[in-house]
């Protein structure tokens, strides 16, 4: 399928939607993307004609389900380059990932220990470190940014140090759309002796994600980013840890043996996937999955760095607004007009039509690094056409004119 908006859009029926009487302008992808048929039809299709619980049955439906079930994460697998599926343990989104993460390595964790997170990252690659660190003593370490949002890689490799058991990092920042060098920062962590975790929530709908070249031990993302429903997730992880590692919740699925003496944990992916899952979730994302696959990710990417440019340039054209984040970036443009509340800004242009998010996107210790308490953030994807941009830009200018009267 060729990456043209124009071809895309007919398979996403929310967006021919008119909104204030005005066609919907969709640019919150970074909050939660729109769905295509394809996935529309996977989560009927699953409850009309399969729908049963998995790894439980001898039934044909339990069958045919526990066999889309894991289809599904074969998919997955394949999409992230993964060396097995077992290594596709499917969660609840990022968050659920991050802190099942969090939770398995509490064991690894003495006090004096360090974590090592960076400005940039969304509440969810936080919280749950601090969590941890409360449990067990550890202390968090924050890599700062610069004035365009971009990582100190000095300050990084002087953070990193023999005490670091754990790098959690963003690969693109959700806030300001800024790309971190991962692969790079990963080999220099995984060399420190430190465990790695990628937060790929905004990576994973707008790069190719190949997580052998990139060689983390564990990276996240949501589903509902890239096109499938809410509440279906992945965590990868390497196969050697996750099978060394303690397993988080308890439950069905997730045993071998039980018996009130004890109990012995199941096998890779399941150890990690207590009681029923999300299948139609499961099934949803393959379908997403191959969605993105069918147009290539590389293309995707390309075509969003495209209306990306268009936005910061016709932005930055209009008096009185500020950009934040570096000039190549990926999936969200973040700016702000002086003397403008970002609420009042989102609040008229919806009225024209445009969506956009605004506040501080989860990301408050970003915002007090830039002295702000949120920004408006327009966020792309595939479906996105630079008539949207165009909109975008109009609807910014005629908002900031009446605002500042
Ligand atoms: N993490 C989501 C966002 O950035 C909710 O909007």
């Amino acid at each position: 399928m060729p990456c043209d908006p124009e071809i895309l859009r007919a398979e996403f029926p929310i967006l021919s939607s008119e909104v204030n009487g005005r066609p919907l302008v969709y640019l919150d992808n970074a909050a939660t993307t729109q769905k295509p048929r394809a996935v529309l039809e996977a989560s009927r299709h699953y409850y009309e004609a399969v729908n049963s619980n998995i790894h439980r049955g001898t039934h044909h439906l339990a069958r045919a389900a526990t066999e889309a079930h894991e289809a599904a994460r074969r998919t997955v697998a394949s999409h992230l380059n993964a060396a097995s599926p077992d290594e596709v343990i499917f969660t609840s989104g990022t968050t659920d990932g991050i802190n099942l993460v969090s939770n398995i390595l509490a064991g690894e964790m003495r006090p004096g220990d360090e974590i090592l997170i960076s400005t940039l990252e969304h509440h969810s690659n936080i919280v749950p470190w601090q969590m941890l660190c409360e449990r067990t003593g550890a202390d968090l370490k924050v890599i700062p940014c610069d004035e365009q949002g971009v990582l100190d890689l000095d300050a990084f490799h002087e953070l990193l140090t023999g005490k670091t058991r754990v790098l959690a990092l963003t690969w693109i920042s959700n806030a300001f759309g800024t790309v971190n060098p991962v692969t790079e920062m990963t080999a220099a962590a995984r060399q420190a002796g430190a465990r790695v975790l990628v937060d790929a929530a905004q990576a994973v709908p707008h790069l190719p994600v190949d997580v052998q070249a990139l060689d983390a031990d564990f990276l996240v993302f949501s589903g509902h980013k890239i096109y499938a429903p809410t509440g279906i997730g992945v965590l990868w992880g390497r196969r050697d840890l996750l099978e060394t590692l303690p397993p988080w919740r308890g439950g069905g699925e997730m045993i071998k043996e039980v018996r009130f003496e004890g109990t012995t944990y199941n096998e890779l992916p399941f150890k990690y996937e207590a009681g029923t899952p999300n299948i139609e979730g499961a099934i949803a994302l393959a379908a997403a999955i191959r969605f993105v696959d069918e147009i290539g990710m590389a293309a995707i990417g390309e075509h969003e760095g495209q209306l990306l440019r268009q936005a910061a340039d016709a932005l930055a054209s209009i008096d009185g607004v500020r950009l934040y984040g570096p000039d190549s970036r990926a999936g969200a443009l973040s700016f702000a007009i002086d003397g403008v509340h970002h609420y009042d800004l989102g609040t008229l242009i919806d009225q024209m039509g445009v969506a956009v998010r605004t506040g501080h996107h989860c990301c408050q210790p970003l915002m007090a690094r830039f002295g702000v308490t949120g920004t408006t953030r327009a966020s792309v994807a595939c479906y996105n056409t630079a008539a949207d941009i165009d909109s975008l830009a109009t609807s910014v200018e005629k908002a900031a004119r009446m605002l500042k009267l």
